[in-house]
């Protein structure tokens, strides 16, 4: 299972580059929102940091608007991959700019249906969000394992993007049920480097070479 980082915030997509496990980085409104920083420009920079798909989302309802913004969108950069959200309009602007060769992450999936919709109108990834449906009750996971499977049974080329992660357990479950892709929230991304008995195995370590050091 790959690993991107779900995050516009361009300190947390470095650092998290410099450990050598990012392969892209999805990004949405309310991500930027947080930045206080132009759309275009934070993406472009991250493009620089991050050689991978990088998601940037479209906002338009109309499905000729939406064509016409991601193509707008995916001309920024060759690694930029739009992401559409799903509804009819959004079904119809994804069969037209992926028969154009313009890869979209379909984004706010909840159902296998859902996916295998967004699937058939050529869809590259599609983001099932486990956190979001986890909160409201529901088994996120269960949703990732029927999409791997009707992806598999039918030979179904497009990726499961594992989105909404809330929690390191979150990402040992999403890549048991074989999500092709986790994107994670920097946080849990920093965690999973940790375990208290490698910490502390560290620290042990580290005690008894200073006193052979000092022989
Ligand atoms: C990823 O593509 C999504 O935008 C993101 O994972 C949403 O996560 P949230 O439910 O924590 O906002």
């Amino acid at each position: 299972m790959r690993i991107f980082m779900d995050t516009a915030n361009i300190d947390d997509i470095r650092r998290g580059a410099r450990m050598g496990v990012v392969d892209g980085v999805t990004t949405n409104p309310s991500l930027l929102a947080n930045e206080g920083v132009e759309y275009r420009d934070r993406v472009l920079e991250i493009c620089d940091v991050v050689d991978g798909p990088i998601s940037a989302e479209c906002i338009s309802s109309d499905p000729d608007e939406l064509v016409a913004e991601a193509q707008r969108i995916a001309a920024w950069h060759p690694n930029v991959v739009v992401k559409i959200a799903m509804s009819e309009s959004g079904l119809e602007a994804i069969r037209r700019v992926s028969a154009e060769g313009i890869r979209v992450n379909t984004t706010l999936i909840f159902s296998a249906n859902q996916a295998l919709l967004a699937a058939r109108a050529g869809a590259t990834f599609v983001s099932p969000f486990i956190g979001r449906l986890q909160d409201g009750g529901h088994d996120g996971m269960e949703v990732v394992r029927e999409i791997v499977t009707i992806f598999e049974t039918h030979g179904l080329p497009t990726q499961v993007l594992a989105a909404s992660i809330r929690s390191t357990r979150d990402v040992t479950e999403a890549a048991l049920a074989g999500a092709h892709i986790a994107t994670l929230p920097p946080n849990v991304l920093y965690q999973m480097v940790h375990h208290p008995l490698t910490d502390a195995g560290i620290e042990r370590f580290l005690a008894d070479a200073a006193k052979y050091a000092a022989v």
